[in-house]
């Protein structure tokens, strides 16, 4: 089973269901780092303010992140400033830290026990072919004044043919930090509810939030939710990956904190270090996929448990996890208002999302407040620009297109049920119809019509997390059916095992 080192040891949280029906000036689906920043700084403008959590807070890609904040970007600043201009790099790399600032801020304002602490970023190459991007990104973060040492070896037993640093990034755990802002926010102003699940939002004078058993009224949503629930245009320009963390704890050796990538462009990692009372570990973190495109999950985590064992004494591995991002056309994110309809949306972070996030409230909290903010242009949600885009937006949406195909007749993965092993799912063929079929360690079986309440493509198992992963837009579903994450607001729809004869 999988589970975050972060949200371990993060408190744990107790906030209601929304059980009643209220009104509110902003109300926020999801209660990530997006969300409850969002939330603490609107509340500050004097807003009216509802958090509306489908499960806990920082359940989700928050809480299974890696807990680094840094200025740079994770296809490197020097990739940005080529695709668009070097104002925009330097804008990226300004706003970011302006962001980290925050954090750092409201970590110390309300003495928030998350561990920041500002620590060295690494960029480094094992091999003298990937040199070139290292001496890229050490031009372009010159260039914006920030401050690059070049070395020839790591504090980490890793050895190295480059290597460069960059000091005043910064670590914590987010999970931590969400929870204990939430604690110090919430309030008759700033209510903040956990498995309220909004499932329907209907558009009007004002906008009605559906959850199981209460609504909200509200005049501004804000969809914290990584990609926007419902069906919106950025969803053709943003591109589910999942990507992997393993935490090993150490038998012997003490690393000195710092965020350290690699530029190995096939199995890209990065690792950093994590002590507690209960005693030292490593995070490597890395792999990447696309969403429901994969045939063998648990590899990635294979692969990430030799990295720790190569460069590390591991006593054992303790936590293990995935997340999944969203990766942008044009390498930026999308932060704004979808159209002229009150509803605002922050995706396309990329592996970037704690400081994104962060940044996404800042742009939230001046937008709704009518100030104006310096960076709100160069990341509105609705832009679209055909030439930094199109080679990516042409390549994955023929790749959403060839899923579609996949679900032709004749193209499930098993006919009948007795295929399907214990803790195992199949896409079942019943009838010319696809079932999502997951038979649990009792042996009950689960059937559920295996097509995506988003936009009808047929969902994938996925082995590692034991979930349905739909392969188009990233809407995830328990084994038993309900909705994780991504753009679906409803569960998959039950299907009756009883009434088949390929049971
Ligand atoms: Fe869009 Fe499944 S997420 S069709």
């Amino acid at each position: 089973m999988t589970r975050s080192l972060w949200k371990a040891k993060a408190q744990k949280t107790n906030y209601p269901a929304l059980e009643n029906d209220i009104t509110v000036d902003v109300a926020i689906v999801g209660g990530g780092i997006t969300g409850i920043t969002s939330a603490y700084l609107l509340a500050k403008e004097g807003k009216k303010v509802a958090v509306l959590e489908s499960h806990e807070l920082a359940g989700g890609t928050t809480g299974d992140s890696t807990g680094n904040l840094y200025k740079m970007v994770d296809k490197r600043l020097h990739h940005i400033q080529s695709k668009w201009d070097e104002k925009t790099a330097r804008a990226v790399a300004e706003s970011r830290g302006a962001a980290v600032d925050l954090i750092e801020n409201i970590a110390k304002e309300f003495d928030i026990k998350c561990g920041f602490k500002k620590v060295p970023w690494y960029l480094f190459s094992e091999t003298n072919k990937k040199d070139e991007t290292i001496e890229q990104e050490v031009a372009t973060a010159k260039d914006y004044g920030i401050n690059v040492e070049e070395l020839h070896e790591l504090p980490i037993p890793v050895k190295v043919s480059t290597a460069i640093k960059v000091e005043g990034q910064a670590q914590f755990n987010p999970a931590a930090f969400v929870r204990g802002l939430a604690e110090k926010i919430s309030s008759e102003n700033c209510q903040i509810y956990e498995n309220s699940n909004v499932h329907h939002i209907e558009k009007g004078e004002n906008l009605v939030l559906s959850t199981p058993k209460g609504k909200v009224t509200a005049q501004k949503v804000i969809l914290a939710t990584h990609s926007p629930k419902g069906i919106y245009g950025v969803q053709t320009a943003i591109y589910p990956f999942r990507e992997y963390a393993v935490a090993a704890k150490l038998r012997s050796g003490d690393y000195p904190d710092g965020i350290y990538w690699d530029t190995e462009a096939t199995f890209h990692t990065s690792m950093r270090a994590y002590k507690n009372d209960t005693g030292n570990y490593m995070l490597v973190l890395g792999g990447h996929h696309k969403v429901g495109q994969e045939d063998d999950y648990e590899r990635f985590f294979k692969k990430l448990e030799e990295q720790a064992r190569k460069y590390f004494d591991v006593a054992e591995i303790e936590y293990k996890w995935s997340a999944q991002h969203y990766k942008p056309a044009d390498g930026l994110p999308y932060i704004g208002e979808s159209s002229d309809d009150g509803i605002y949306y922050a995706t396309g972070f990329s592996t970037d999302g704690l400081t994104y996030g962060v940044l996404a409230a800042m742009i939230f909290r001046d937008e709704l407040s009518g100030r104006e903010n310096k960076w709100a242009d160069l990341y509105k949600a609705g832009r679209f620009t055909p030439i930094k885009s199109a080679k990516n937006y042409i390549k994955e949406n023929i790749n959403v297109a060839k899923q579609y195909l996949k679900d032709l007749p004749g193209k499930a993965e098993a006919e009948r049920f007795s295929e399907v092993g214990i803790g195992e799912g199949k896409v079942v063929e019943v009838d010319d119809e696809k079932w999502a079929v997951y038979k649990d360690e009792t042996g009950q079986v689960h059937c559920h019509s295996a097509v995506c309440t988003h936009m009808d493509c047929i969902v994938d198992w996925n082995d590692a997390e034991k979930s349905w992963d739909c392969p188009c837009h990233g809407s995830r579903f328990e084994a038993t059916g309900d909705v994780i994450e991504g753009p679906a607001f409803s569960p998959l729809d039950k299907r009756d095992v009883k009434s088949r004869k390929n049971s």
